[in-house]
């Protein structure tokens, strides 16, 4: 981050400094005491399980230069009234002070952090880069990224989430972008926004945000999102799979026996044949809107093609493919859970299983409002017809997947719900066969990484 003094600090945020106001902070923004190195600044939050303010103490101790908060702690400290305005306030003034960054922001119902981590990989090569771990993507991850930014740094690759409408304009005032990409609009907290609509207007607050000499990445394939071309400054980028018009595209993907895809990325400057490390054709058109926006940024085909190729998944529980000893395959992909994300798992679980036999571990989808019930049950007759030997519904919630699954009547795969993980596991011992792959995936609630973990110990586990 660029360094700071405790006065800066209380003035930016109009907090109150009780403390040494030449103190500098130079070191890392947290919230999360664990993570405070020398010279950072701890912002105290209370969460559901353990309020911040507790660790204050151990927060300086463990070389915090001071806290950020919102009631006195025994250590220096600049009071502020709400923690999230005061790192939003810390981090547009951080940025603006960095007027030689580009940033781009990436948002889309799914694939937000796949797009980010593949992106970050190729602009990488364009210089120094921050782009957040994981999913930092509201107001607290994005400011927090935003602030590691210093006088090196020549990109940001931000990823960009809404649980509502004005959320992500919030965001691109705090680092307004240059760049935007949008992936899909989906169902992933559809029930929170009152439908796709809603969803399409929330992140279009994107391409809003750009100024005309920005650039705003469209999706070709989903409508919703090309729709938004109309509603920016910015010039628009289209990329796609499917859509031959787009200008960016990835043509002739193919997969091999693990799920990863294959393609040629054609581009106005040429083409170049692309294998991904990722599993999963869903992959693809994140791929190719990472290629898009680190073609804006200048990098050439060549190293798009080169990067594409070497990116990796830097963030877990995403569509991990392990082959155990015994030829079973685990894909955890456990991470979250929506209707598009799920149907995009189970088409890669079938393509995996060509030569064996599928089975789904599924949690239930969260937040999907009044369309819930329907939706399990569509996901579960999708299961059925991509004639998987065996469905296990984790949780009542899950249930209608199974009663969805029974619609399709020429399926004669196994079908049970199970009240939780260790169940799910109990019933799958014994069963597994060389060749067989089981898909583990739930909404991030559910928790179900450690029974694709389990799956894996005591079989070896490998990686391919
Ligand atoms: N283009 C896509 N279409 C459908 N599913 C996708 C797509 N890209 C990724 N996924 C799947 O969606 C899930 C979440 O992926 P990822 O973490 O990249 O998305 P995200 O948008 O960052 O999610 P979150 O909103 O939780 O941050 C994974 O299961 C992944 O395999
Ligand atoms: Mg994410």
């Amino acid at each position: 981050m660029i360094p700071l003094t405790l006065a800066q600090i209380a003035e930016i945020t109009g907090g109150q400094l009780r403390g040494d106001p030449a103190a500098v902070v130079s070191g890392e923004v947290v919230i999360d005491s664990r993570r405070v190195g020398p010279g950072g600044l701890f912002a105290a939050v209370a969460g559901e399980r353990a309020d911040g303010h507790d660790f204050a103490s151990a927060a300086v101790a463990a070389g915090a230069v001071a806290v950020l908060a919102t009631r006195p702690v025994p250590v220096p400290s600049v009071l502020v009234g709400d923690v999230p305005a005061a790192l939003a306030a810390l981090a547009k003034f951080a940025i603006d002070a960095l007027p030689a960054v580009a940033i781009a922001g990436i948002t889309g119902s799914s694939g937000k952090t796949t797009t980010k981590d593949v992106a970050a990989q190729l602009v990488e090569r364009l210089g120094p880069t921050i782009a957040p771990a994981g999913s930092f993507n509201n107001e607290f991850g994005h400011p927090l990224t935003v602030l590691r930014a210093d006088a090196a740094t020549r990109y940001l690759v931000l990823e960009l989430s809404a649980r509502g409408p004005g959320h992500i304009a919030y965001l691109c005032r705090v680092a307004p972008p240059r760049y935007g990409v949008v992936l899909n609009v989906g169902h992933a907290h559809a029930g929170e926004f009152g439908g796709l609509d809603q969803v399409a207007r929330a992140k279009g607050e994107l391409v809003e945000a750009l100024p005309a000499d920005g650039a705003a990445i469209l999706n070709a394939d989903d409508p919703r999102v090309l729709a938004m071309a109309a509603r920016t400054a910015a010039r628009v980028v289209t990329f796609g799979v499917d859509d031959r018009n787009a200008v960016i595209r990835a043509a002739g993907v193919r997969l091999d026996d693990l799920g990863r895809p294959s393609f040629t990325l054609l581009t106005p400057e040429g083409q170049a044949g692309v294998t991904l490390r990722l599993h999963g054709a869903h992959n693809v058109p994140d791929a190719v809107a990472a290629a898009a926006l680190a073609r804006e940024l200048g990098l050439g085909l060549a190293d798009i093609a080169d990067g594409l190729c070497a990116a990796v998944a830097r963030s877990r529980w995403r569509m991990e493919v392990r082959r155990r000893e015994d030829g079973v395959t685990v894909i955890n992909d456990a991470y979250n859970a929506n209707p598009e994300s799920v149907r995009a798992a189970l088409q890669a679980l079938r393509h995996l299983a060509q030569d064996g036999r599928g089975f789904a571990i599924l949690g239930h989808m969260a937040e999907l409002g009044e369309v819930s019930r329907a939706s399990h049950e569509d996901i579960g007759e999708f299961a059925a017809r991509a004639e998987l030997a065996g469905l296990i519904a984790v949780g009542e919630e899950a249930a209608p997947i199974l009663a969805g699954a029974r619609r399709v009547r020429s399926w004669t795969g196994e079908a049970l719900v199970v009240p939780d993980g260790t169940a799910a596991l109990d019933a799958l011992a014994n069963q597994l066969k060389p060749g067989d792959v089981v898909l583990v995936k739930a909404s991030r609630a559910a928790h179900l990484e450690g029974v694709a973990a389990e799956l894996l110990i005591s079989h070896g586990g490998a990686t391919r």
